[in-house]
Order: structure tokens, then C-alpha cells, then sequence
């Protein structure tokens, strides 16, 4: 096993507390904890870029991410969410097409557990949550508007 006993347990109970995790069986999670990649990220950093490729499944483990969307290059980035403990993207880049659909950056320290996309696809791939997720087209107008009313306020 590469991980220590302590650090495998802790992540095994962190994998347990994210709620789309919650039909994985024991021997998935503990692969997992196997497996995954803990990365660290300061204050602004990209950890995804919206255009580039991807290969990578991201579990935030501790601190906040800004989700951002621009409609073509040179455009004003758009905050479409924030994420936090417990959430997980890059998920989109990892079906079909690899291309990442939108910029993640770091608010403040971030930690994140990383699967790559071979064994995303054997261990997690095939829960309903993660395939299925969609974002709404809607809730983005939404947030673009509430952002808009909020600076011309
Ligand atoms: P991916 O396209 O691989 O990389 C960027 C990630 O941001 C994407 O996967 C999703 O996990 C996430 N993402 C994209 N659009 C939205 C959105 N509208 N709301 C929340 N998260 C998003």
C-alpha cells in the first residue's frame, strides 16, 4: 500500500462523507484512498484552465474553489460557482471530449484528492451522479444576472 495506515483511514472516512460516494462499496473507497493524489494549492492558483485538456478528477478536501466561465477567449470571466469541502469537479473533461469547460482556481489554501482518468473510469465512472451531472444553463444565466445586478447596484 503507498499510503500510510493513518493517512488510508483518514481519507477513507473523508470518501465516505461525500454524499455522491455514499453507494460505493468498501473495496472501491479503499482502492481509492489507495490511489488518489492529495495536491495543495495556494490563494488564486489555476487548477483547471477552461480550453485546455484534462485528465484529472478533483475532490476538494479542504479550503474553497471559484468555478469561472468565459464565452470566447478575451471575454470577462464569469464566476459561475463556488465549491467547497466535500464537492468535486473535472469530471466533464473525463467523458467524451477531454477539453475543460471551465477555469478552477484556488480561494485560499486548497487541498484536493486527484484521480486520474484510467481509474476514474474503473472506480468512480459509473455512479449516476458523476456520469449524469449537468449544469444548467439557467442557474448560470442566474448567477451571471445576480452578479450584474450586484455591481450595478
Ligand atoms: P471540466 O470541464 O473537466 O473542468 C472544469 C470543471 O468545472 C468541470 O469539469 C465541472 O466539474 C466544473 N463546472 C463546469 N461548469 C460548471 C458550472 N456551471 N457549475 C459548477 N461547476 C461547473
Amino acid at each position: 500500500m503507498r499510503t500510510g495506515l493513518i493517512k488510508h483511514s483518514q481519507y477513507m472516512d473523508f470518501l465516505r462523507s461525500v454524499p455522491s460516494f455514499q453507494s460505493l462499496p468498501e473495496d472501491i473507497l479503499s482502492k481509492l484512498a489507495d490511489v488518489l493524489e492529495e495536491t495543495h494549492y495556494s490563494d488564486c492558483d489555476y487548477i483547471i484552465r477552461q480550453g485546455a485538456t484534462g485528465d484529472t478528477f478533483f475532490i476538494i478536501s479542504e479550503g474553497q474553489v471559484k468555478v469561472s466561465q468565459q464565452d470566447s477567449p478575451g471575454d470577462e470571466q464569469v464566476i459561475v460557482k463556488t465549491l467547497t469541502k466535500g464537492d468535486w469537479f473535472g469530471e466533464q473533461a473525463l467523458k467524451g471530449e477531454d477539453v475543460r469547460t471551465a477555469s478552477v482556481t484556488a480561494v485560499g489554501d486548497v487541498t484536493c484528492l486527484v484521480i486520474d482518468r484510467e481509474l476514474f473510469k474503473q472506480l468512480i465512472g459509473g455512479l449516476d451522479d458523476v456520469n449524469n451531472k449537468q449544469y444548467d444553463s439557467d442557474e448560470v444565466k442566474a448567477n451571471v444576472q445576480a452578479e450584474a445586478d450586484f455591481f450595478s447596484r
